[in-house]
């Protein structure tokens, strides 16, 4: 790092960015991933995977592997997916299973965490089963979807989503009437702020996304932008409000969760998207989106919901590798924020200066 923590933060607090070398930097990252993901909530899938008994799936959590399983007696539980033999991811995928089985020596945990068996443990002396669990993780479930935080002493996920249950429901989205029609994975070069950073501004919108643009009012004056603790909510009205009359959706929202989760609400019928960004280095991320709709809303009409939203997608995956194309460059040490239009970007920033600086 060439600039102190200090005069980071003088250039934030002066419409400045945080600074290029932070987007590619591995010291930045390591920091990120205690400071931020080892203690944020953020989405993992869909309920329906753990509808049953012994049901389980793997994610992950920025760097943290978890896994989420219904339990026995239909408890939902989390844990960090790591052996605690050797390391080894112990789950992969989704399934149903009596006991999560690490691939590598067969060390066995039951759905609580415990372990239950390890080959040739009989022999060890002094070997405790019962200090070898798998690290818990914090679950909680908001309607179909399920959110996990590696600190089991997180606050509860309720606090941290502030009025978003209020705000989509207000925008007629019945969280219990959805299901997930999709899952599509992606990743993309760039590092993972830039790519939410893009997301957390809509001054973009009329020069890069014309389709949106086009029925969306994305006027300085109309767009409504919003942080509320862990919270950044826009919203926009149609141009042709008409056009909507009688639609469940009468206007768009987009919510991030900071860090990393993102909701997304396009007009028309009652719909919504979800998408995770995890970093998978300093330079690319990778995730998942996916796509909830009514199990009434026939696949054409979802077919071309989403359809608007991977066309705007594609065209802010071209825009964030423009960026980190520059970044790498390194030439130019902090960018310049659009206070007016980008605060939401400033308070993204200010989340992540402090819990970088604050990480040991
Ligand atoms: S690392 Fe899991 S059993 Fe050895
Ligand atoms: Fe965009």
């Amino acid at each position: 790092m060439t600039l102190t923590f200090d005069t980071v933060l003088e250039n934030l607090e002066q419409g400045r960015t945080l600074p290029a070398s932070w987007y590619h930097d591995r010291e930045i990252a390591v920091r990120e991933r205690d400071g931020i993901f080892r203690s944020s909530w953020q989405y993992a899938g869909c309920g329906e995977q753990l509808a049953e008994p012994g049901s389980f799936f793997a994610t992950r959590i920025g760097p943290v592997p978890v896994v989420i399983v219904r339990d026995k007696e239909r408890e939902l539980r989390g844990f960090v997916n790591v052996c605690r033999h050797r390391w080894h991811v112990v789950a992969r995928g989704s399934g149903r299973r009596n006991s999560l089985q690490c691939p590598y020596h067969a060390w066995t945990y039951g759905l609580d965490g415990r372990l239950r068996s390890a080959p040739r443990s009989e022999r060890e002396p002094g070997f405790e089963k019962d200090e070898l669990s798998l690290v818990p993780a914090a679950v909680a479930e908001l309607g179909p979807l399920i959110f996990v935080n590696p600190d089991p002493g997180a606050p509860p996920l309720a606090d941290v989503l502030g009025d978003l249950p209020l705000q989509l429901a207000a925008g007629g989205v019945e969280l219990a009437r959805l299901r997930l029609r999709r899952h599509v994975p992606w990743s993309a070069d760039v590092n993972w702020k830039a790519s939410m950073e893009n997301y957390l501004e809509c001054y973009h919108c009329q020069v890069a996304h014309p389709g949106l643009s086009q029925i969306v009012d994305v006027s300085a004056d109309n767009y409504r932008l919003r942080w509320n603790g862990l919270l950044a909510s826009q919203s926009g009205d149609p141009r042709d409000p008409a056009a909507y009359a009688g639609e469940a959706v009468q206007h768009t929202q987009y919510h991030l969760l900071f860090p990393n989760t993102t909701f997304n609400v396009e007009l028309g019928p009652m719909n919504m998207s979800v998408d995770i960004t995890n970093a998978t280095s300093p330079r690319s991320c990778a995730g998942f989106t996916d796509f909830y709709f009514p199990p009434e809303l026939p696949d054409d009409e979802a077919e071309q919901l989403m359809a608007f939203a991977g066309q705007v997608n594609d065209e802010d995956s071209g825009l964030v590798e423009g960026v980190q194309e520059g970044l790498s460059a390194d030439m130019v040490p902090h960018g310049r924020l659009m206070t007016n239009a980008e605060h939401q970007i400033a308070a993204f920033q200010r989340l992540v200066f402090d819990a970088v600086a604050a990480a040991v």
